[in-house]
């Protein structure tokens, strides 16, 4: 069993200002009631991450900094973008790797997406690779599938000595900033395919997290039933109470399965 991991995505929310209040309530209540397993990261915005930083560091606060992306080049004419190097002078420890929203909207395919895992890695940050099947998908019966192609094609070129800084991020479409939640079997049954791929790849150690409207209210039913090490959470991320809900949730479902 791993230790859970909690990280809390931004996504475009929270102004500079805005940031470094909510990191500052984050902090509240971590120092308050310290997580006693959970790993937690904030993902926020690129804008804020120097200053999420400071406070994260004044307050010696354990909790990492994540961004939402990178740009897989190492330099040059990228207009717009943000390399891995800039990331990691920052302070960054961890970046998501094709969330479904940058696949969707931005055009991120799967080469892209492996090229930006790849670049993460060889940077030495930690990568979160986000795979999630759309509901035409699902209702077709293709999630298994589905998904099982996205971590190939994205885990195929990766050399083996990058594959231990990589997790899995299992978020469905139908689910992200819904409210409806995938229920605990869909979860569980999902982690079943991610698993089968990651052992393929001798990635047994690797963490699966799971995303999609992610709540105080179902994090513990999540937590004990999905067979998940953690949560990518959107939404409920953007209060520091909610957020740590959550933390707690699954940091209580850990020690009792321990
Ligand atoms: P919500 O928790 O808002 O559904 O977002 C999930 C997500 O996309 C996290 O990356």
């Amino acid at each position: 069993v791993r230790a859970p991991l909690i990280i809390g995505n931004w996504k475009m929310n929270l102004d500079v200002v805005e940031a470094v209040h909510l990191t500052q309530q984050v902090a509240v209540l971590v120092r308050a009631d310290p997580p006693e397993h959970a790993e937690v990261v904030l993902a926020p915005p690129f804008v804020d991450l120097r200053s999420v930083a400071s406070v994260i560091a004044a307050d010696r606060l354990d909790v990492g900094l994540g961004a939402q992306h990178a740009n897989p080049h190492e330099s040059g004419a990228h207009t717009g973008e943000v390399s891995v190097a800039m990331l990691r002078r920052l302070g960054v420890a961890w970046v998501l790797v094709g969330h479904s929203e940058r696949r969707t909207h931005y055009h991120m395919d799967d080469e892209a997406v492996a090229a930006t895992l790849r670049a993460v890695s060889a940077g030495g940050l930690r990568a979160v690779l986000c795979v999630g099947e759309d509901e035409a998908v699902r209702e077709a019966g293709d999630h298994g599938a589905f998904v099982e192609a996205q971590l190939r094609s994205a885990l195929a070129g990766l050399p083996v000595g990058a594959r231990e800084s990589v997790s899995v991020a299992y978020e469905p479409i139908w689910a992200i900033g819904t409210g409806r939640t995938a229920q605990v079997e869909q979860v569980a049954e999902m982690a079943g395919v991610i698993r089968g791929v990651l052992a393929g790849f001798e990635m047994g150690e690797a963490r699966v997290l799971y995303g999609g409207s992610v709540s105080p209210a179902n994090a513990a039913e999540l937590s004990e039933g999905g067979a998940m090490d953690g949560f990518l959470v959107g939404g409920a991320s953007l209060a520091a109470e909610s957020f740590l809900a959550i933390v707690r949730a699954a940091d209580g479902c850990y020690a009792a399965k321990r």
